[in-house]
C-alpha cells in the first residue's frame, strides 16, 4: 500500500485514485499522522511508500502542516508533490524561496538532467519517459504547474532531476527514494503523469499490482464474516448502486442471514421497483422484503409544496417504514444486530476518522407493533467505506449486478417528489414518470446515456397554450435536464444533439397525456442546481 498524507490539496483524492487504478491499494490520511500511528493502526497494510500531497500552505506559515520526521527517515520512498516537495526540502535542511508575488501556473516544460549524480532508485521516477529532442540534446516533458514558493537550495545529498525555464528545481531526488516534484503528476494536464506515478509505484517502491476487484471482494467478505459472525443483518436497498453492492458483499459473507428491505415510496422512476424485486429476489436469490408504501407517502405529501419540507417528510416516513419492517423481522426470525450501509470512501474522508465499530444506530418503535421490544441497537457494517464510486461499480459488475443498474445515474432519495414542482399527487407523478422514461429511453438509444452524468425530466407547475388537431390545449410544461459533472458540486448542461431533443419532445407531447410543451434547461451549476427543487 501507498499512504498519501493529505496536506489539503484539491487533488489529494485524485492521487489515491490514480494509485488504485494501478491495482495498488492507497489510503489518504491526515497530514499530521505519525509513522508510529500508522504502524499501530494500519498494521494490516504492507506500506511500501508515502506521498506528501500538495496544499495551500507555505512552509513559512506558522500554522503550516508538517510531516512526521520519522516518515522521512523510515527508509521507505517518499514522493513529495508541490507543497509536499517544499516540505520535504525544508524539513531535510534545504531552502524554500517564498513566492514574492510570482506564481508558476499552468502548462510548463521541464528538462530532465542527465548528470544528476547517482540517486539510485529515486532517479527511476522518469525512467523510459522523455525522448531526446531532435538535436539529441535535452530530454523534456510537458507538465502542469501550480505553485508560488519553490525550492532554491537542495537538502544535503539531493540532486536536481529536472528544471523548468523559471525553476531550477522542478524535480529533485535524494538518497533512499526521496523524491520531490514541483508539478502535479496526478492531473491529466500532465500528459505522462500516469507513467510517472507508475514508475514511483513499481520502480521506486517495488509495489505489486495485486489490489484487484477479486482481491477486494475476498478480503471484504472475510472481514464481514469475522465481524458479523452468526448474527443477522438488515439492509435498505434504494435502487442505487451503492446499497446494492453493499448488500451483495454482505450476502456473499453471511448468506440468508442478511435480509434486504426495499421501500416503494411511489416516487421511483418507471420500472425501478420491479427491477429491484426481479434482480434481488429472482435473479440473485437474496431475501427481500418489498414494501408497497406508495399510499403512505402520498398521504404524507399531500399539500406539501416546499422542497425542504418534501425532503423532510419523505426522509421521516422512510425511516418509519424501515423500522417497522426491521422490528417485524426481528420478531419473526430473531434479533438483528447489524445494519448494512453503502457509505463510500469520499464520505469517510469528509467525516475524517469516524470509526465504524463504535458507530451504532438505534431503532425505536414509533408505533407499538404488537408487543415488540421498544428499541434495538444496530451496529453499522459499511463494506464500501474504503472504496471510490468507480471501484464500487467494478465490484458490482464482478458480483453480477446488471450493467444497467451499475451505470444508472444518481437519483435523489426523495425521488420524483422533488421533480414534480409544487404539490405532488399520484397523477402528476405518473405524468412525470412517463416523460422521464421517454427521455431515458431515447438517450440510451442514442448511445449517450453514459456520457451524461445525470438526465431527467421535471414537471413544472406551468400551464401553456397549445394547438393539437383543430383544438386549443391548455396543458402542462415538462422541462428536460441533462448535465455533465465530475463530482456533482459543479455541472454544465449537456450539449445533447438537437435531433435527439426533438425526438424526445415530440414523443412526450404525443405520448404523455396532459403535456403540450417541452423545454430544455440550459443553465449550469452554479448558479443553478442540478435538481429544480
Ligand atoms: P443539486 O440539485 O444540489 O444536486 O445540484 C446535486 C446532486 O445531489 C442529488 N440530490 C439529492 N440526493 N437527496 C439525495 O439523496 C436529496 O435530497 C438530493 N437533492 C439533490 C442530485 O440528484 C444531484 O445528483
Amino acid at each position: 500500500a501507498i499512504i498519501v498524507l493529505d496536506f489539503g490539496s484539491q487533488y489529494s483524492r485524485l492521487i489515491a485514485r490514480r494509485i488504485r487504478e494501478n491495482h495498488v491499494y492507497s489510503e489518504l490520511v491526515p497530514a499530521e499522522t505519525t509513522l508510529e500511528q500508522l504502524q499501530r493502526e494500519k498494521a494490516h497494510l504492507d506500506i511500501r511508500g508515502f506521498i506528501l500531497s500538495g496544499g495551500p500552505a507555505s512552509v513559512y506559515d506558522a500554522q503550516a502542516p508538517r510531516c512526521d520526521p520519522a516518515i522521512l527517515q523510515s527508509g521507505l520512498p517518499v514522493l513529495g508533490i508541490c507543497y509536499g516537495m517544499q516540505l520535504l526540502a525544508h524539513q531535510l535542511g534545504g531552502h524554500v524561496a517564498p513566492a514574492r508575488g510570482r506564481r508558476e501556473y499552468g502548462p510548463a516544460t521541464i528538462e530532465l538532467q542527465s548528470a544528476a549524480g547517482d540517486q539510485g532508485r529515486a532517479a527511476e521516477i522518469f525512467a523510459g519517459l522523455a525522448q531526446a529532442d531532435m538535436a539529441g540534446e535535452g530530454r523534456s516533458l510537458k507538465v502542469w504547474m501550480s505553485h508560488g514558493d519553490s525550492v532554491d537550495q537542495l537538502p544535503p545529498g539531493f540532486s536536481v532531476l529536472a528544471r523548468s525555464e523559471s525553476n531550477p528545481c522542478a524535480a529533485i531526488a535524494g538518497p533512499g527514494g526521496l523524491i520531490g516534484l514541483q508539478f502535479h503528476p496526478e492531473v491529466t494536464h500532465t500528459p505522462q503523469g500516469r507513467e510517472i506515478l507508475r514508475n514511483f509505484l513499481f520502480r521506486v517502491c517495488d509495489c505489486r499490482a495485486d489490489w484487484t476487484p477479486g482481491s477486494v471482494i475476498d478480503e471484504t467478505v472475510a472481514q464481514i464474516r469475522s465481524r458479523v459472525g452468526e448474527a443477522r443483518a438488515i439492509c435498505a436497498l434504494s435502487g442505487g448502486v451503492d446499497s446494492a453492492v453493499a448488500a451483495l458483499l454482505v450476502h456473499r459473507a453471511i448468506g440468508e442471514r442478511l435480509t434486504c428491505v426495499f421501500v416503494d415510496t411511489g416516487c421511483m422512476r418507471a420500472g425501478e421497483p420491479e427491477q429491484v424485486v426481479e434482480t434481488f429476489s429472482r435473479h440473485l436469490h437474496i431475501p427481500l422484503i418489498a414494501v408497497d408504501a406508495r399510499q403512505r407517502f402520498l398521504a404524507r405529501l399531500e399539500g406539501v409544496t416546499d422542497p425542504e419540507q418534501k425532503r423532510k417528510v419523505i426522509g421521516e416516513e422512510f425511516i418509519r417504514v424501515f423500522e417497522e419492517e426491521a422490528l417485524r423481522l426481528a420478531q419473526e426470525q430473531g434479533p438483528i444486530s447489524f445494519l448494512v450501509q453503502g457509505t463510500l470512501y469520499p464520505d469517510v474522508i469528509e467525516s475524517a476518522g469516524r470509526d465504524t465499530a463504535s458507530t451504532a444506530t438505534r431503532i425505536k418503535t414509533h408505533h407499538n407493533v404488537g408487543g415488540l421490544p421498544e428499541e434495538m441497537t444496530l451496529q453499522l457494517v459499511e463494506p464500501l467505506r474504503w472504496l471510490f464510486k468507480d471501484e464500487v461499480r467494478e465490484i458490482g459488475l464482478a458480483l453480477g449486478l446488471p450493467e444497467e443498474w451499475v451505470w444508472r445515474h444518481p437519483f435523489p432519495g426523495p425521488g420524483l417528489a422533488i421533480r414534480v414542482i409544487g404539490a405532488v399527487d399520484e397523477q402528476r407523478l405518473e405524468t412525470l414518470r412517463a416523460a422521464d422514461a421517454i427521455l431515458i429511453e431515447e438517450l440510451r438509444r442514442a448511445g449517450l446515456y453514459r456520457q451524461v452524468s445525470q438526465a431527467f425530466a421535471v414537471l413544472t407547475p406551468v400551464r401553456s397554450v397549445g394547438v393539437m388537431g383543430d383544438g386549443r390545449t391548455y396543458a402542462q410544461v415538462v422541462a428536460l435536464r441533462a448535465v455533465t459533472s465530475e463530482d456533482f458540486m459543479t455541472a454544465d448542461w449537456a450539449r445533447l444533439p438537437y435531433d435527439l431533443l426533438a425526438r424526445v419532445a415530440n414523443r412526450i407531447v404525443n405520448e404523455v397525456a396532459g403535456v403540450n410543451r417541452v423545454v430544455y434547461d440550459v443553465t449550469s451549476k452554479p448558479p443553478a442546481t442540478i435538481e429544480w427543487e
